[in-house]
Parts: structure tokens; C-alpha cells; sequence
């Protein structure tokens, strides 16, 4: 069994080495600060012993487990890996100069990945002397529950490297999509319009956050309404989130960040974590009720979804990925109740395209545009699938 090397432990890298190490990896998990490590072997244990508790794993295997983890506080300690996925500060300079000491420390066959959500791998892959080596093998939080992973490699990363690092991720059980080396990968530029447009129709006045909320999960069937993700992941998470794709897509006003939100994030109000967010999570708070209008439910829901359906066509349209690897990463990435693109053929693509003109004919503005693949197979009568 190849050993495993993992650089940053902290809520990724804890993750990432958890999985490894179920697999049956020795992993080395490696961190310059070593309360970082302390902290990732306290969250180790304490997730063992819940395992064990609810009889999932008994106590040998918790044991072994916690065994096959290795916490080095040097990067040395990685240079027998066949494999080093890198998850520490999500900082361009800094990946860049782990990855040149990273190189010179391990074998010449060694893969290796970066977990960024945000940076280009073809950037962080420059950093390398052989940089056909170096890809994204992007895993969601937390990485031990979410199955799936976006393997993402840069335009210099080799056939090689790119099947061998999917091979081992599959082999942990993890669904792999492939996706292009372009901002936000799929699940993070296709989702950006649950947020963005939930936000748009908020500053809009025309319903309130429990009200958006409502529609979303009653009519649309999606697990969280936008406003109660927000508050889950972190208000500052996902605002500075928006506003990296949208400064990396060049200030193209469809991912454009609301100005709501960024309040939100200034006044403190991150979420859940903070005990504020767009709802109170204090004990005694007493929150809006939704207004359980039907057509008003309707028309958000809609609104959302053709966007949602827009930006997902657009990413099959600019070969971000395949229709059908779209699809199963918003089902297994972020749980939508459907793939997007087969909700499309479902519903018709024709009115896909309907319900995005009509939006831009209302707004006329630009971050309503219909992708050109959606027009071209309602033109042709075809669908994503069909
Ligand atoms: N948190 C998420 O939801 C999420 C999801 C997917 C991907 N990611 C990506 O994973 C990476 C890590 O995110 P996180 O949320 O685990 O961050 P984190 O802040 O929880 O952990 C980062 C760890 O890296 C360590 N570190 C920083 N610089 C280092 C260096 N030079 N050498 C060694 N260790 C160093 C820190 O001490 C810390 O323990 C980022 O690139 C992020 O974009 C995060």
C-alpha cells in the first residue's frame, strides 16, 4: 500500500488524512504550526470514538486507524509518499513556494495535488520543474463525508498523473468528476446562482430570507433554502467565494457579489457559527415566518432554477466538464435534488430559454444572457441527455 503524504492539518488536511487513512494508507500529515497538529490528532480521536460508538468501526480498527496517522512537523517526513495532496493556506505565493521545497523532498514518481477551491493549478504547477506531476484533487468539506472530489488537472499535468490520481481517489470510495483548470472548478461556479440570485431577489424586496428559503426547499425540494446555506458555510466563506470567481472571471456580472451580503460579513454576522447570520441563532430568537404564497413561491424557485440551469449549460457549453459529470457534481457535491442538465430536459429546454429571456428582456442586463448551448438545442429540438 502506497503511503500517503498530506501538507496543512487543518480542517481539510484532517479530513483528507482521515479517509487515507481508512483506506489503509500510512499517512503523513504535516503542518508548520504543531498546535495545528495537536488540534487535527484531538479531532482524530474524538471522530474514532463517535465511529465506535455508533458501532461503524470497532475499537481495533479506531485504533489502527489513528495509527496509520502520522503528525511530522517536518515536510522530510513525506518524502517516501507516492502521493502528497497540499491543503494548507489558500495563498498563491505561499503554494507556490511549498511546492518547490515539496518537489525537491519527495521521489520523482510522486504525484503531486493541491485541494484549492480558488487558485489555478496551472499557476501552482508553474512553481515545479516537472510540473506534468502537479494537479487539483479538490475535496469538499467535510472531506470525510462528501463523496465526491473534483480531479482537476492543469493544462501542463500528464495522461499519467491525471489516471493515477484518479485511481487512488476512486479507490477511497469517492466519486471523481473531471473538471477544467478554470475558477471554481464545477461545483463552485454552477452553485454560484443558488446564492446570487437568492441575494438578487432579497435586495430586490420582492421576498424576504425565510420567504426565498421556503420556496427553494417546500416547492423546489433543495435539503437548505440559500439563505440558511449561507449561514451554515459562513457568510464570510461564501462572499469571499463570490468575489474570487468574480474577479477571476474578469467582472463578468452574472457572478457579480451582493452588497447584502458584504454587510452581513461586516457587521459580523457570519452564520451560525457567529449566533447571527440572515437568521438569530440565539436560543430564545424568534425568526420571520415565510410567507406561504404559492405564486410568489413559484416564481423564486423558477427564477433560481433557470439560472442555476443557465450557468450549469454554460459550463457543458465552455467544457468545463461532461453533461453527465455536471450532474453528479451537484448531486453529490452539494445534494441539489436533481442533476441540473437532466432537470433541463426534463422540464424542456425550451422553457429554459423562455425563462431566461424573459428575465433579461425585464432586466436587460447582461448577467441574464441565455447560454448559446441552451438556444442551440432548443433550436435543434435536442436536450442535455436525450
Ligand atoms: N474549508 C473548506 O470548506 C475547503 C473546501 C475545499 C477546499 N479547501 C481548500 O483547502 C485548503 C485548506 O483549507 P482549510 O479550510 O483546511 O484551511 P485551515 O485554515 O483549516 O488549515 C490550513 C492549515 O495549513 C497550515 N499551514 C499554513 N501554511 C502552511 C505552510 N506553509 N506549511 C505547512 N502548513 C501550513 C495551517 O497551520 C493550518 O493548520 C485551502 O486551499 C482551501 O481553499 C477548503
Amino acid at each position: 500500500m502506497i503511503e500517503i503524504g498530506i501538507l496543512g492539518s487543518g480542517s481539510m488536511g484532517t479530513g483528507i488524512a482521515q479517509v487515507a487513512a481508512t483506506a489503509g494508507h500510512i499517512v503523513h500529515l504535516y503542518d508548520n504550526n504543531p498546535s495545528a497538529l495537536s488540534r487535527s490528532e484531538a479531532f482524530i480521536s474524538k471522530i474514532m470514538a463517535r465511529l465506535v460508538e455508533k458501532g461503524r468501526i470497532d475499537n481495533t480498527e479506531a485504533e489502527i486507524i489513528k495509527g496509520r496517522i502520522h503528525y511530522e512537523t517536518n515536510m522530510f517526513a513525506c518524502s517516501e509518499s507516492s502521493l502528497v495532496i497540499e491543503a494548507i493556506i489558500e495563498d498563491i505565493d505561499i503554494k507556490k513556494q511549498v511546492f518547490e521545497q515539496l518537489e525537491d523532498t519527495v521521489r520523482p514518481s510522486c504525484i503531486l495535488a493541491s485541494n484549492t477551491s480558488s487558485l489555478s493549478i496551472a499557476s501552482i504547477a508553474s512553481a515545479c520543474k516537472n510540473p506534468e506531476r502537479v494537479i487539483g484533487i479538490h475535496f469538499f468539506n467535510p472531506a470525510a463525508l462528501m463523496k465526491l472530489v473534483e480531479i482537476v488537472p492543469a493544462i501542463q499535468t500528464s495522461q499519467e498523473t491525471q489516471q493515477k490520481a484518479t485511481e487512488i481517489i476512486n479507490s477511497w470510495g469517492k466519486i471523481t468528476v473531471l473538471a477544467k483548470d478554470t475558477p471554481g472548478f464545477i461545483v463552485n461556479r454552477v452553485a454560484r446562482p443558488f446564492y446570487g440570485e437568492a441575494l438578487r431577489i432579497f435586495e430586490e424586496g420582492l421576498a424576504d430570507a425565510a420567504t426565498i428559503d421556503w420556496a427553494m426547499t417546500e416547492i423546489g425540494g433543495f435539503r437548505m433554502g440559500p439563505f440558511t446555506l449561507m449561514d451554515y458555510i459562513g457568510n464570510d466563506i461564501n462572499y469571499t467565494v463570490t468575489e474570487t470567481v468574480f474577479k477571476a472571471f474578469y467582472y463578468d456580472q452574472r457572478y457579480r457579489p451582493s452588497f447584502s451580503q458584504k454587510r452581513i460579513v461586516e457587521a459580523g454576522y457570519f452564520g451560525k457559527k457567529a449566533g447571527k447570520g440572515f437568521y438569530d441563532y440565539a436560543e430564545n430568537a424568534v425568526n420571520p415566518e415565510p410567507q406561504k404564497n404559492q405564486a410568489k413561491g413559484e416564481e423564486i424557485f423558477w427564477r433560481i432554477l433557470y439560472m442555476l440551469i443557465n450557468e450549469a449549460a454554460d459550463a457543458s457549453y465552455l467544457n468545463i466538464a461532461s453533461p453527465a459529470d455536471i450532474d453528479l457534481a451537484m448531486t453529490k457535491g452539494v445534494n441539489y435534488p436533481k442533476g441540473l442538465l437532466a432537470w433541463a430536459d426534463e422540464i424542456g429546454i425550451q422553457r429554459c430559454v423562455n425563462g431566461m429571456d424573459k428575465l433579461y428582456n425585464h432586466y436587460l442586463e447582461d448577467r441574464y444572457r441565455c447560454s448559446p448551448l441552451l438556444r442551440k438545442l432548443a433550436r435543434e429540438g435536442k436536450g442535455f441527455f436525450k
